[in-house]
């Protein structure tokens, strides 16, 4: 499929509602968190170019960056450790709905920076993804195949070798009530070790300051916008807990807007 300029457009996510970018600054000025809002739509699960989610994606990494988006997993990875001991056999490491990969880079260094074996993989259903994960690689020095980077959609992933750990970030909110649960199971049943998800959490004020921090810092209109509509598709820390207490699994607040939701095997 090509735009009306004739470049490439991938389609990322189901075909999108017909609502208009000023009936979601609508729905935006009067947010009711409540309850989920899940059926309002993000810009990056549209049909967009590569040169548009580079863009994007490259500005949420920056994003996830100036706020240590990635303390939490990284903090989790630690406390994996602990209970595992640095061996020899390289622990498989799981990242799904991985975006361009820069959460697994991160952790690719911390690993580095500690001699801890890792086997990387990210999982992504958008193509474009592990396009960008490749480019990012060469420029940020991490040798091709490092990172296993696989497009496709979480549930029908195949992972070989098992994986021990598996992550996610800024991913659970893009699935309905149903599929957040299948998730939470999909991990339990995969992961060896343990397991963490890390996202936003419901939260008005949380959505306030992104607001704040999207006028002030330098940051992609499409990141600003889906930022504001992820708080309010995202699940609350009351929910994430009758969730968590299901599969076991301890929620933690992350600081910055996010909730943690970690399960490590005894
Ligand atoms: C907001 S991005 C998060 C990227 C990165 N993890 C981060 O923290 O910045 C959510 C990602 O989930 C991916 N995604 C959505 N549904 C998916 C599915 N069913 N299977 C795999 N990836 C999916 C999207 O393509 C997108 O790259």
């Amino acid at each position: 499929m090509t735009d009306k300029m004739g470049a490439e457009v991938v389609e990322t996510g189901a075909a999108a509602p017909p609502w208009a970018h000023e009936m979601l600054a609508e729905v935006v000025t009067a947010p009711d968190f409540s309850r989920r809002e899940f059926a309002l739509r993000e810009l990056m699960d549209e049909p967009c170019t590569f040169e548009q989610y580079r863009a994007a994606a490259l500005s949420l990494g920056r994003l996830n960056r100036w706020t240590r988006g990635y303390k939490g997993t990284l903090e989790f990875l630690g406390r994996v450790l602990e209970r595992t001991g640095v061996g020899h056999e390289p622990l498989h490491v799981v990242d799904v709905g991985c975006g361009h990969g820069d959460g697994l880079r991160e952790i690719y260094r911390w690993a580095a920076k500690r001699s801890v074996p890792l086997r990387l993989t990210g999982v992504d259903v958008n193509p474009y993804a592990a396009r960008l994960a490749r480019e990012c690689d060469r420029v940020e020095h991490v040798s091709a195949g490092t990172i296993a980077w696989v497009t496709g959609d979480v549930f029908a992933a195949e992972l070989e070798p098992p994986a021990d750990v598996v992550v996610s970030s800024l991913f659970a909110h893009h699935l309905c009530d149903e599929a957040i649960v299948k998730l939470l199971q999909w991990k339990e049943d995969r992961a060896r070790v343990g397991w963490f998800v890390s996202d936003l959490r419901r939260s008005e004020r949380a959505a306030k300051v992104f607001a704040w921090m999207g006028r002030v810092l330098p940051m992609e209109e499409m990141v600003a916008r889906d930022g504001v509509v992820s708080f309010r598709r995202a699940l609350s820390v009351g929910e994430w807990e009758r969730l968590g207490l299901e599969v076991g699994a301890e929620v933690k607040d992350l600081g910055m807007g996010r909730v943690g939701v970690e399960r490590l095997r005894r």
